[in-house]
């Protein structure tokens, strides 16, 4: 698995501001959907395209267009719905499957509640989109069902993570094609297994607090 931490001080200034406990929720949800279009930047290098021949007002010329299948991004609810805007924004012609999952907080293992992706993936690139990679149990969940429907290349987007989420994801993906993008590796988990130093739950802090 191949892990990007994206290095700019546009991203670290709005994370600090995203990591303030008093900026309030429209103000993350902004930002959330900013740093994701910065990100969505450097996710999108090896994005599949194909040459195209096109006549400018001058002369012909080769560009390119984005391959078919065309990119399936992929939301997992709650928080990675914040980052949807911000990466169609850039991919416009992209598909979106939705995945829902939530983590247990008691045993940390996350439920799948909802799912809404084509029945076959073979052939995809599939982006991956959530806030917090904590454990890293909800990642490597959704990850596991992608190319359980024959995905073969996956690329995760978090804003955050930790190196013992990075180090569960990487054990359960093995050898298969994964790119991780993180837009700060953070130091590690407390004993609630929430980030630290973290930005607190992502879900409520975008949407306010769920039962
Ligand atoms: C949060 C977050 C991740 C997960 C990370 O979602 O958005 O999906 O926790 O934790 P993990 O790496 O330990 O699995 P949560 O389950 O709180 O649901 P929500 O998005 O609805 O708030
Ligand atoms: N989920 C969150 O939203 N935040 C954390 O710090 C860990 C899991």
């Amino acid at each position: 698995m191949r892990v990007v931490i994206a290095d700019h001080p546009l991203i670290t200034h709005k994370l600090t501001v995203l990591r303030d406990k008093r900026t309030p929720p429209p103000t993350f949800r902004l930002l959330v959907e900013e740093l994701m279009t910065l990100l969505a930047y450097e996710a999108t290098r090896e994005v599949r395209v194909e040459n195209i021949e096109i006549e400018t007002p001058v002369t012909t010329t080769t560009g390119v267009r984005i391959s078919q299948p065309v990119p399936l991004i992929v939301p997992i609810l709650r928080a990675g719905l914040g980052m949807l805007e911000g990466m169609v924004k850039l991919v416009p012609t992209a598909e979106v499957g939705f995945l829902g999952m939530k983590r247990n907080e008691e045993t940390l293992v996350p439920e799948s509640y909802a799912e809404r992706l084509p029945e076959k993936l073979h052939g995809r690139q599939c982006f991956v989109l959530d806030p917090m990679l904590a454990t890293g149990g909800s990642l490597a969940a959704a990850i596991e069902f992608l190319f359980d429907r024959g995905a073969d290349e996956v690329t995760a987007i978090c804003v955050l993570g930790t190196p013992e989420g990075i180090a569960a994801v990487r054990e359960q993906v093995g050898d298969r094609n994964v790119t991780l993008v993180l837009g700060a590796l953070d130091d590690g988990l407390n004993e609630n297994a929430y980030i630290v130093p973290g930005l607190g739950d992502a879900g409520d802090r975008l949407y306010g607090t769920a039962d």
